[in-house]
């Protein structure tokens, strides 16, 4: 079966990326960094996942979705293709806890189908493996239907 590939954006903290390798150790799900350029200029050629951090500035207004993953969702078709959103955050932010996921979710009505905090527990990779796998089946179902 298909595993629908995660974009993911790590700072220099790493703590998402920590999470996103876990994630394809699990079970070889293909996991790619848009810190790096070559990843933020690629499209993806089907359905994909969102994995992205919080990072709200000094006032409240501020954007809290890392400019690499806005670099990224400027193209239409690369939007069009998200599926889902997964969110790394840090409880002590309150009322902006997984501010950016849970605005991008909004935005773009597609569903957060996960959150965690900084770079997760094994417990909460196991369980976001089989978030995934469950949607990996149910694209298949769609793919098999049409
Ligand atoms: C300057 C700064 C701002 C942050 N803002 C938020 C926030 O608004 N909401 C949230 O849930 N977490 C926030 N966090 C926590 C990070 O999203 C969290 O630690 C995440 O795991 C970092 O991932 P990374 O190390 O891959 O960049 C912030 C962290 C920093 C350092």
């Amino acid at each position: 079966m298909r595993k629908i590939p995660v974009y993911y954006y790590s700072s220099s903290s790493n703590l998402t990326g920590r999470f996103a390798e876990a994630l394809a150790r699990i079970d070889g799900r293909r996991v790619l960094n848009l810190a790096r350029s070559d990843v933020r200029r690629s499209e993806p050629s089907g359905p994909w996942v969102l994995l992205t951090p919080s990072y709200k500035a000094g006032n409240a207004d501020e954007v809290t979705l890392p400019a690499g993953v806005r670099a990224f969702l400027r193209s239409p078709m690369t939007r069009r293709r998200m599926v889902g959103i997964i969110g790394s955050g840090n409880r002590n932010f309150g009322d902006y806890y997984q501010a950016a996921a849970r605005q991008l979710a909004q935005a773009s009505r597609r569903p957060v189908l996960f959150e965690f905090e900084l770079s997760g527990t094994r417990e909460d990779v196991a369980r976001c493996a089989d978030i995934l796998a469950r949607l990996d089946e149910a694209l298949d179902d769609v793919r098999n239907a049409g």
